[in-house]
């Protein structure tokens, strides 16, 4: 069987420069394809010894706590995930994050993240998952305008497509792209079935919006550096109800602010002047933080609230909650609907000290989710992605 020769292989470049597949004549076609075997996740029975393991071991967390749906499932199959997940990282693309701070952070965290990790493979055989490494981010940050970036990443699947077996074989359901970027969804527009089929990863994971619940998956949006320590874990120092301040860009943060601007118990600030840090500092006194919702990139303010101890509430209908298939949000926050603006200030009032301390106490169990490291660390926001993909390789074939 033939290769193209260096000279007749099609080079492909992206917007702002990256050169594709310089150094790939090897990976080609001549492997032949062997059928792994379907996972299954497993919801049944459970060795006593696993359960066992699960209360006071090295990753100490009360699986009574409630804050998970069943503890018992979800860490046996992220620890599946461990032992298993291999991931095939194609060339090209990019290699480095933009930026590990400001808040398109997550993205940069993940471009990094993943190349630190144990997931991935050298060898695409081996792989259940193919990551499309291309940043929107980065491609901004070049100059690259929206339209310029859809383009590009059709040119590169597309480039994909013709080199490699791998994407015409699930016309691309094993494939993940990952962005925290307000271009978001519409980076993978120019392919119909990225759209489709393809596992997309994004802050904005509104479903009225394009995103495909069941199908994408909901990356946890934060703003960094932090202003702030963690904490802010005592529950006796939050005297104000609520807060919320930012600014009135979408109708239920307008709503909000005409509402409850200037009420005594609840701090509602317009602040499109004041800087972060200012609103930072209030996490720290107040019971519950309103999060208010956006039509494209969502808000770092969820990821703002959790790690200050300040229980989310969210007003934000049709948005998908990271990690809301493993963890049970009810318990560490309150959920509203955006209809609700008018009652809110009877609805957090009606609710007792014994139930705020309650999920303020699981809030605090759920912190180490929302946390991105280098290198990432067990458990946290980078590894319950990854879990997420790993979930839904299971229900196709390769
Ligand atoms: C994948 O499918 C496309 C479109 O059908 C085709 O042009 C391409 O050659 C295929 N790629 C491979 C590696 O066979
Ligand atoms: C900005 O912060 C200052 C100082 O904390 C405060 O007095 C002022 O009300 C804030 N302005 C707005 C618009 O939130
Ligand atoms: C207030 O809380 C109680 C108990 O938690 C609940 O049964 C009731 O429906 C709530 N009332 C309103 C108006 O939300």
């Amino acid at each position: 069987m033939m290769r193209p020769s260096a000279a007749t292989r099609p080079r492909i470049r992206l917007p702002g420069g990256g050169c594709f597949f310089s150094s790939i004549a090897v990976l080609g076609l001549l492997v032949m394809y062997q059928n792994i075997r379907f996972f299954s996740v497993k919801l049944s029975s459970y060795p006593s010894d696993t359960v066992k393991a699960a209360v006071g071991g090295e990753d100490d967390m009360d699986p009574s706590s409630g804050v998970y749906h069943s503890w018992k499932v979800f860490k046996m199959n992220y620890e599946e995930m461990e032992r298993k997940l291999r991931v095939f990282v194609y060339p090209g693309g990019h290699r480095t994050p933009q930026r590990l701070t400001g808040k398109y952070a997550s993205e940069g965290f993940f471009f990094k993240n993943i190349r630190e990790s144990q997931f991935v493979t050298l060898n695409p055989d081996k792989a259940h998952l193919f990551f499309l490494p291309v940043s929107c981010h980065k491609l901004r940050g070049q100059g690259v305008s929206w339209e310029g970036i859809t383009n590009g990443i059709r040119n590169y699947v597309r480039a994909l497509m013709l080199r490699y077996p791998y994407w015409n074989r699930t016309l691309g359901a094993d494939h993940f792209f990952v962005t925290c970027h307000d271009i978001s969804l519409r980076a993978t527009e120019g392919v119909p079935l990225l759209v489709k089929n393809s596992i997309r990863v994004v802050c904005s994971s509104s479903y009225n919006n394009g995103f495909i619940p069941h199908k994408d998956v909901a990356l946890p949006q934060v703003r960094l550096p932090f202003s702030y320590p963690a904490g802010g874990n005592d529950v006796n120092t939050r005297k104000t109800l609520g807060f919320w301040a930012g600014r009135t860009d979408s109708n239920i943060r307008s709503a909000l602010t005409t509402v409850w601007k200037g009420d005594a118990e609840l701090d509602i600030q317009n602040s499109r002047k004041n800087g972060t840090s200012v609103k930072h500092n209030k996490f720290y006194g107040a019971k519950f933080c309103i999060c208010p919702g956006k039509s494209e990139v969502n808000s770092p303010w969820i990821a703002d609230s959790i790690r200050y101890g300040c229980v989310p509430v969210i007003m934000s209908d049709y948005y998908d909650l990271p990690f809301n298939d493993i963890l049970d949000w009810r318990k560490f926050s309150v959920i509203l609907k955006e209809s609700d603006v008018h009652r809110l200030k009877h609805i957090l009032q009606n609710i007792s000290d014994a139930e705020f301390v309650a999920l303020h106490q699981n809030l605090v169990k759920v912190q180490r989710h929302f946390m991105w490291n280098t290198p990432p660390k067990r458990y946290d926001a980078f590894h319950l992605v990854m879990y997420e993909v790993w979930l839904r390789h299971h229900v196709i074939k390769y």
